[in-house]
This record gives C-alpha cells, structure tokens and sequence, in this order.
C-alpha cells in the first residue's frame, strides 16, 4: 500500500514525539485520532516508505532524573559534534577546517559544538608570565567570523545548530557578574546575548538529553578512567568535551549498551591556548565526533586529525597548504 510523503512524515514525527516522552502506542492513536489496527497499519506503510523501522514504544523505564535545565530533543539520523574550539586569532587548525568540510561530506541533521568555543584566556587567573594573549574583543571577533563558514555549510545542508555551554564561555558571565554586578539585565552583558548578536542562528543550551538515552555536556568526570565512569555511572549514553581525549568507550550490562563518548579538541596540542601544558605531551586528539541516531540506537565514527591529514568518509584528507605547523 503506497502513502504519501506528508503523511508518512506527519506519522513518523508524531511517533518519535511519543516515543521522546516515553509514550505508549495508544497515545499515537490518540494524537491521530484513530484505531489501533489503523494505527498499526500506517506504521508499517510509513516504515516501508522511509525505509527503516521506527522504534518500539513503552518498553523503556522514564528517565527520572534529567536536571531541569536539560533540554529534552528527539533526533534521527546523523549529527556532527565538536567540542573544545577554544578559537584564536591567527591560529585556525586543521581540525577546524575538517569540521566545515565533514557538514559538507554529510549533510547531517544536527550539528552542536559541545562547550568551550572561546578561550577568554584573558578573563582567567593572572597569565603566566608575560606571555601573549588575545583580548576579549579579539576572541569575539575571531569566534564570529570563523563560525560563519560553518555556519553557512550547515545553513546550505538544512543542519539545525546548537550550541551548549562550557567552562570556558562560562567566564564571560561569570567576570562581569563579579566586577559589575550593578549593571545586570544591561544590553550585552551576557555570553547568550554575544551569541545572538552573531545572528548566525546557534541556539545555547546548558546539555542536552537526545531520544531519551544520550546525554550530551560539556564535561563530568575527568582523569584516566572519565569515560569509563561516565557511561558506568550515568546509565545512559554520554558525549562529553573538556578532556580533549577522541575515543569511545563501550558498556555492556542487562539493560543493553551504552556508550561514552569523548570528543576531543579542534585545536593543536603545543597551540598558543595550552601554553599551560608547559610542552608535555598530552594524550588530546584534535578532531571530532559524527553520530548516528537511529530511534533508541546511536552509532559513532571518530574523525582524527594528525597534523595536516585525516581520514573521514573513507577516505584521506590533506591539506599542505594550511598555514598551521604545530602538531
Ligand atoms: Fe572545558
């Protein structure tokens, strides 16, 4: 039995509605207003027509605690995420440049950039030294007029952009909040407020819970085993930032399997922000992460970026002409 394209959308959007909320199939006929056989029979014709099985309904426990600040989203298909950009002037990575290609190669749904898109290297502790930094209005402007590439390939590729907040654009809020706080709810005094300015389209979150099983942050545990005690300890998926570590870790147990996924860094591991590191080795990988969600089902592939090549899409990146040297 055929079906027309609206309809099979309309069906497959209120279904992964219900299924966001731990619905049950009767909550489908209710929305549609109609039978339960009816019901069912549009499953299947809507399944034939995007050529996938929509997930079952009801048999996953609620989630019973998502902080209210979580914003709940139902995704399908594939998402790009990157986290750590800690932009700065004169010093565009590689990994960058992988970024706006990889929304390019494709075309994914979502794109988020997982926390710490500026440094504020200025807006931290006393610098080490004399050392050189950037100012705040420098960082800004490179933050915008670098997103506007990616930006532009997720506007061409119909992506939706969101964007979810780390420590360090936390310090934007935090440095005026302390030196004058007298002058809150003025025009401009807000990291959400920079963004919107952009007018580029990013919305800002603090993390996100996607279908119901993968938690998307900035950061939680850190250290050796942070993955490992994310994934154990969170009994949902996890994608994290912060670490600039690019792996997955699996976990297995009677409920199924989950992942924890950390998504490195878009940046170079001896670059001007990680002066800190004094030039040690760091076990960081630049690059970042592409997902694929699938009702309760999410896959992964890791983009990594050595110097100035990577692998991605099945096949081999280079870039000599880029301006960066560091690894
Ligand atoms: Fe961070």
């Amino acid at each position: 039995m055929s079906v027309r394209p609206e309809n099979a959308q309309k069906f497959a959007a209120v279904w992964m509605e219900v299924y966001s909320k731990n619905g049950t199939a009767k909550d489908v006929s209710a929305i549609l207003k109609i039978d339960h056989r009816d019901m069912m029979r549009r499953r299947r014709t809507t399944e034939d027509f995007l050529g996938k099985r929509l997930p079952s309904l009801g048999g996953r426990e609620p989630l019973r605690h998502v902080p209210q600040y979580t914003q709940d989203i139902t995704v399908s298909g594939t998402v790009i995420v990157a986290s750590d950009l800690h932009h700065w002037p004169d010093h565009e990575p590689f990994a960058w440049f992988m970024l706006v290609e990889a929304v390019k190669q494709y075309k994914p749904v979502e794109v988020w950039l997982n926390g710490d898109i500026f440094d504020w290297s200025q807006l931290r502790f006393p610098r080490k030294g004399w050392e050189e930094r950037p100012s705040a209005m420098e960082e800004m402007e490179c933050a915008r007029d670098r997103t506007q590439a990616l930006t532009k390939a997720c506007d061409k590729v119909k992506a939706k952009k969101r964007l979810t907040m780390g420590n360090h654009d936390e310090r934007f809020d935090k440095y005026l909040s302390l030196r004058a706080s007298e002058m809150e709810g003025f025009p401009g005094m807000t990291f959400d407020s920079q963004i919107r300015n952009w007018e580029q389209g990013w919305e800002i979150y603090h993390s996100l819970m996607v279908n119901g099983h993968t938690m998307v942050k900035h950061a939680w545990h850190g250290g050796v085993h942070g993955a490992y005690n994310n994934v154990l300890r969170s009994g949902v998926s996890m994608v994290t930032g912060h670490s600039h570590k690019l792996h997955a870790r699996h976990w297995s147990d009677y409920r199924g399997v989950r992942w924890a996924i950390e998504t490195g860094f878009i940046g170079e591991i001896q670059g001007p922000q990680f002066g800190y590191g004094d030039g040690n080795p760091a076990d960081w990988c630049p690059g970042f992460a592409v997902l694929h969600f699938d009702g309760e089902h999410l896959d992964h592939e890791l983009i990594e970026c050595h110097g100035k090549q990577a692998r991605m899409n099945g096949k081999w990146w280079y870039r000599d002409d880029y301006p960066c040297t560091r690894l």
